[in-house]
């Protein structure tokens, strides 16, 4: 039996954006899924999924996550036809919108084959199997959440448009921060919200120009925040990002109340985090007592709210 981990990811800064080739800001969550691989006699794969799940998410998401495992085997050239393999995905990663959810479910079974089969393969080679894996979940990801999702930490993540290397660099923040994560219950569809923004920009580039110029603003200010610990700017610069957000329409209204509830109680920035239209809010908090106090106004308000630290 081989075993895979693969961890859940944050976007602190650049989801949607990140699809153009601008830089973008992921943290590694401390929250992971794990793959179990059991080879045994005949052919062909079952999944057994463990995974704790946001209501309804799994169902939404069961044929992109089978087309995935397929894309991952196929990928790695594992034979299914003279064994069969028995899947498994557990772990504490709560599997919702926004989460890096698919991605870490990607990565883990490219870890767990790798395992299994003595595959050899590296770091880099990983995250490329869960890229292929991701494909199956939004035709054409940045790359980021398996990027994420493999390596851990903090990292600066440009994609590459011309097909090349894209740009990966680990980061520090000086300082840790209180991270509040939000879940607005609702699973949206990455594939559908990644096409309509595509389809809004084809319709006003003018527009969109302007936003990004905006935003490759906001996104290097950002990371010269982060390194240097100051957690009042990395806040602010949340709050200019999720307005950009809001302007190309993926901050839905569940995520909008989330926002205000974070920022009426004392959060220093607070924006949607991944696919928008749904999924997750992030808060930064000043400190404990202060997340404390978010996360339960989270929760008052009927919410699921989970503390962490970044950094
Ligand atoms: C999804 O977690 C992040 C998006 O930017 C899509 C992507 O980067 O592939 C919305």
């Amino acid at each position: 039996m081989g075993i895979g981990k693969g961890y859940g990811k944050t976007i602190l800064f650049g989801e949607h954006f990140v699809v153009y080739g601008l830089p973008a800001i992921a943290s590694a969550l401390d929250t992971y899924t794990i793959a179990n691989v059991k080879v045994v006699e005949g052919n062909g794969w079952t999944v057994d999924d463990q995974r704790p799940a946001t209501p309804g998410y799994k169902k939404k998401k069961k044929d992109e996550a089978m087309r995935s495992i397929q894309n991952v085997i196929e990928h790695l050239n594992i034979d299914i036809t003279n064994q069969k393999l028995e899947i498994t995905f557990k772990g504490n990663l709560m599997a919702a919108s926004g989460v890096g959810a698919s991605a870490a479910q990607c990565t883990s079974l490219a870890r767990a084959f790798n395992d299994t089969f003595d595959l050899k393969l590296d770091d880099e080679k990983i995250n490329k199997t869960a890229y292929e894996g991701e494909k199956a979940y939004h035709g054409t990801p940045s790359g980021i959440d398996n990027t994420a999702s493999t390596y851990g930490g903090l990292i600066w993540f440009i994609k590459s448009l011309s097909g090349s290397k894209n740009t990966m660099d680990r980061m520090k923040a000086s300082k840790k921060m209180h991270l509040v994560i939000a879940n607005s219950g609702i699973t949206a569809s990455t594939t559908e919200v990644v096409a309509d923004v595509r389809r809004l920009k084809e319709e006003n580039p003018e527009k969109f120009e302007k936003i990004f110029k905006k935003y490759k603003i906001i996104a290097e200010e950002a990371k010269v925040a982060l390194i240097n610990g100051d957690i009042n700017k990395t806040g602010t610069l949340m709050n200019e990002n999720q307005n950009l957000l809001r302007e190309i329409t993926v901050s839905g209204e569940a995520n909008e109340k989330l926002v205000d509830i974070a920022l009426q109680t004392g959060a220093l920035g607070a924006k949607m985090t991944g696919t928008g239209r749904g999924g997750l809010v992030i808060a930064v908090a000043e400190n404990e007592e202060s997340q404390l106090k978010i996360s339960k106004a989270i929760e008052t308000k009927g919410y699921d709210a989970w503390k962490t630290m970044i950094g």
